[in-house]
């Protein structure tokens, strides 16, 4: 019987892309999907387990669902993602912090293939849990549903094989797997039919994709070759093995953006060590000077941990020296969070709370600095800019990104979404770049994009 399906997605842009497969399995299967809550006969939640906050963030979510439940006993609910794997049928008992009894269906991420026949069970009253991980599961013969957009999210590989001691990934997501060339070439060209303008590579480790001959370079080159027209993104790369064919591959593809995130975590090599990152400070910062070398106007991006376990004043005052030698064009900075079953989890997390918050807010002010200044100092140059839409806060504004990615606002009207316009930037803070459109009536082909900066 048709049923009308919420789904609310916490957590990477994986889990976003994993909800698109979900909603695709289920509308196959006669449903269909609702933004209201209120109107839904089955919720279902995509969870995260990387920090403890992320899982609290849930918990209060389904304290919601509970309360929608007691009002509506038909309700199906449904957690899905890396923290039903991670707590698994313990969700279903006390220790789930009284929401347990609202939950009737647990289904982790290799498993979504079986959401609707669970549902069928669960609507007889059956509650049912499938957290099995696999080898081979990568959906890649599932098209994810998506509406019509500018940019779309591509899993290319699933799990990851690194075990860094902190991280639960390898725990909820299992080993190291990859789709098919072919059918990330042929999704690529059905999103560019259907008007897509930008797509960005998903995975953990992208760079450990791997299909018979073809690495991730072949990959990138293949999809930037399906459309000029398109951006092509891609996230995440270790740092251990990005290639220098990979590098060359982003410098020689002009709509291959210029953008990389690269988590560092810390600039202590005793630290990475402890962290099992496999790659010290010496390493990392050879492999940014080969990227700078080769793509001289790359934007780079990383994430730091702060706080992890023994942690020094001076482990945390070369983390700060990293940050200001590399200036980094943004950082994402979090609070060490102890995993159960991680490494880690075994060292004691003894760096006390305040100390902890008195690290990160240095390294977030230091590094809000940079990224002010780094993009004071892009005054005056002109942006080739996707346009995303209407900017969130005033409708007179529209917004977009720059193949460094970062986010440009623009006013004026008449635009629309996936035109390329030529921005020249007026104004700049940390996060942001304001400007005004310089030809607003031309659809910019990309071929140029990359001379426009200068
Ligand atoms: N696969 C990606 C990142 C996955 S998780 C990579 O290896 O780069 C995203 C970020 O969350 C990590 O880069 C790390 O900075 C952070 N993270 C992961 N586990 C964490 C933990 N236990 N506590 C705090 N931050 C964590
Ligand atoms: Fe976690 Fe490390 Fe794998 Fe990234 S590479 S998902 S941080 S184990
Ligand atoms: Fe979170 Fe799982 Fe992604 S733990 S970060 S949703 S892989």
């Amino acid at each position: 019987m048709k049923k009308r399906i919420y789904i609310e997605t916490y957590g990477c842009q994986m889990n976003v892309a994993d909800t698109e497969v979900v909603q695709s399995l289920l509308q196959e299967d006669g449903h269909e999907m609702t933004d209201s809550m209120e109107d839904a006969d089955v919720l279902l939640i995509n969870t995260c387990s990387v920090r403890e906050n992320a899982e609290q963030r849930v918990y209060g979510r389904l304290g919601e669902y509970k309360r929608l439940k007691l009002q509506k006993p038909g309700i199906v609910v449904g957690l899905l993602g890396c923290m039903a794997e991670r707590l698994r049928a313990s969700l279903l008992g006390e220790r789930a912090r009284g929401v347990g009894k609202a939950v009737d269906l647990i289904i982790g991420p290799d498993e979504y293939r079986k959401t609707p026949a669970l549902l069928r069970d669960a609507w007889n009253g059956d509650k049912g849990i499938a957290v099995r991980l696999s080898r081979v599961e990568t959906y890649d013969d599932i098209t994810p549903l998506r509406t019509d957009g500018v940019s779309a999210w591509i899993s290319v590989m699933r799990g990851c094989d690194k075990f860094c001691s902190f991280c639960v990934v390898p725990l909820t997501r299992g080993r190291e797997r990859s789709r098919s060339l072919s059918g990330v070439v042929k999704e690529v060209e059905a999103l560019c039919a259907r008007g897509f303008k930008e797509v960005t590579l998903l995975g953990q480790n992208v760079n450990s994709y791997r299909d018979g001959p073809f690495d991730f370079a072949d990959l990138l080159e293949a999809v930037a070759g399906v459309d000029l027209s398109i951006r092509v993104r891609f996230t995440t790369s270790h740092p251990c093995d990005m290639s220098a064919k990979l590098i060359r591959t982003i410098a020689g593809r002009v709509n291959i953006c210029n953008y990389i995130h690269l988590p560092v975590q810390s600039g202590s090599d005793r630290i990475l060590q402890l962290m099992n990152r496999t790659y010290d400070e010496s390493h990392y910062l050879r492999l940014l000077e080969s990227i700078r070398e080769t793509i001289p106007d790359v934007c780079l991006s990383t994430d730091f941990i702060s706080g992890f376990p023994t942690e020094t004043e001076e482990d945390h005052r070369l983390t700060l020296a990293l940050m200001e030698r590399v200036q980094y064009d943004g950082a994402f900075i979090f609070k060490y969070s102890p995993r159960e079953l991680t490494p880690a989890f075994r060292m004691s997390d003894d760096i006390p709370g305040e100390v902890k918050t008195r690290r990160i807010d240095e390294l977030i002010r230091r590094q809000s600095e940079i990224s002010e200044e780094k993009n004071r100092r892009l005054l005056g140059q002109r942006f080739a800019v996707l346009v995303e839409g209407p900017s969130k806060k005033s409708s007179s504004e529209w917004q977009g990104r720059t193949d460094g990615n970062k986010t440009v606002i623009f006013q004026g009207g008449g635009f629309s979404r996936g035109e390329y316009v030529v921005v020249s930037i007026t104004r700049s803070n940390a996060a942001t770049l304001f400007g005004e459109v310089v030809n607003p009536a031309q659809v910019l082909p990309i071929a140029i994009s990359a001379d426009i900066a200068a």
